[in-house]
């Protein structure tokens, strides 16, 4: 590993653009869980249908509000880990040069300092209207919001229209802004580092085909075998905590 790593670091040395593309791996070793290992993925225990749906959600308000709130304890509980550190102290000392696009909903890059963070699949603690007020005829937002008894799925007080955690759920697109930029730091950056991730939801999994078709070297980070190991030019088979503060060095 340590010498994968050092042949790759001059790549990224000479690399005026870096993207970065992370996923729930990236944030295992502040115990997190992630979501599809065998073991302790989150899609282990529950079906990502029943709970990450906006079908799931109109079947059971309670369960899947419950299922996002246990989330939301869990990561308040935890800390960034030594690689979220990293990537946001080599921004410091590299300004504008590091780009991090993200899949995860947790903050926790955010948390570890990392500006202008590309979030493509929402924010766990930020909420959003599932529907918008009909009776009044008015924007979502201009709902007022009642939380009829702490612990259930707040409802408007005026139409009843429920709440929802602002993440993207199976089935919907990710907000348009954040994956526009997220591929033009694809395509402008001469290296793409993939941390984290299994490469099995679209289109997150696609920015690294089309950084390396940009002309990108692409570097996967990962413990395990990805279905985006074919893109890579290099293999760093470790875990991100470890890694990244020595891919990250300079
Ligand atoms: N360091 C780096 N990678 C790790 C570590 C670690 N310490 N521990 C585990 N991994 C890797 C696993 O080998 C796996 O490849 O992290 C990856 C996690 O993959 P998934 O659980 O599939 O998570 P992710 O790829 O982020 O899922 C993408 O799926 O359910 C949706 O919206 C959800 O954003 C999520 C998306």
């Amino acid at each position: 590993l340590a010498a994968a790593i050092d042949q790759v670091r001059p790549w990224l040395q000479s690399a005026g653009r870096i993207a970065m593309l992370t996923g729930a791996g990236v944030s295992a070793e502040s115990g997190v869980p992630t979501f599809r290992d065998a073991q302790t993925g989150l899609w282990a225990h529950d079906r990502p249908e029943d709970l990450a749906t906006e079908e799931g959600y109109r079947a059971n308000p309670q369960r899947v509000w419950d299922w996002y709130q246990m989330r939301r304890e869990m990561v308040r509980a935890v800390r960034p880990n030594a690689g979220h550190i990293a990537v946001a102290e080599f921004q410091a000392r590299h300004p504008e040069r590091l780009t991090v696009i993200t899949q995860n909903v947790d903050g926790l890059h955010e948390a570890a300092g990392s500006p202008g963070v590309l979030a493509l699949h929402g924010n766990l603690f930020a909420d959003a209207w599932l529907d918008g007020c009909a009776l009044a005829r008015r924007p979502a937002d201009a709902c007022p919001v009642s939380w009829a008894e702490p612990g259930h799925p707040p409802r408007c007080a005026q139409c009843g229209s429920l709440v929802r955690p602002a993440v993207v759920w199976f089935g919907e697109g990710l907000p348009v802004d954040t994956l526009a930029a997220a591929q033009a730091a694809a395509h402008a950056c001469e290296v793409m580092l993939v941390v984290g991730t299994s490469g099995q939801v679209w289109p997150a999994a696609g920015l690294a085909g089309s950084a390396r078709r940009a002309g990108a070297k692409v570097i996967v980070v990962n413990p395990e075998a990805t279905a985006l190991d074919d893109e890579a030019d290099a293999l760093l088979r470790g875990p991100s905590a470890t890694v990244l503060p020595r891919l990250l060095d300079f």
